[in-house]
């Protein structure tokens, strides 16, 4: 596994969420996740004037990971444009629970918190598998 580097992670999400297209929150959000073979990848969030389909930075992250040759997420941080702590929204703990599963390290606020910390008792795809 890659080392971590929780400063360049967190830098990373600060810049991207420069690129956020948010006119009607004025909330500028980036995310930056490391991948297990390596990479970074980052997005920002992306608004629409029907309100409802707002894309969250990390909504675009998972889309990125995806769309660079997929992998595992190891590490993921959000922050503002400021520089300010964001915790991931509760719909997008699902999406990285996905993209990196129970293991992944999340850094919102500043503590690094593992994903079955972020999201206990999540649902995912081995459930499913376990049939109802
Ligand atoms: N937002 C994110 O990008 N990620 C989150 O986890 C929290 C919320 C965005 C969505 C919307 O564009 C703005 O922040 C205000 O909710």
């Amino acid at each position: 596994m890659p080392e971590i580097d929780w400063a360049a992670l967190r830098a990373a999400a600060v810049e991207i969420a420069g690129r956020a297209y948010a006119p009607y929150s004025h909330f500028h959000v980036g995310a930056a996740g490391l991948t297990a073979d390596g990479r970074v990848v980052t997005a920002c969030n992306v608004e629409n004037a029907s309100y409802g389909l707002t894309l969250c930075a990390e909504c675009g992250l998972v889309s990125a990971l995806h769309a660079g040759g997929a992998g595992r997420l190891i590490a993921v941080a959000t922050r503002t444009a400021l520089g300010d702590p964001v915790m991931p929204c509760g719909r997008c703990r699902q999406l990285l629970w996905e993209a990196g599963g129970a293991e992944l390290l999340v850094d919102g606020d500043g503590t690094i918190r593992s994903m079955s910390e972020v999201l206990p008792g999540a649902f995912d795809a081995d459930r499913l598998a376990a049939g109802g």
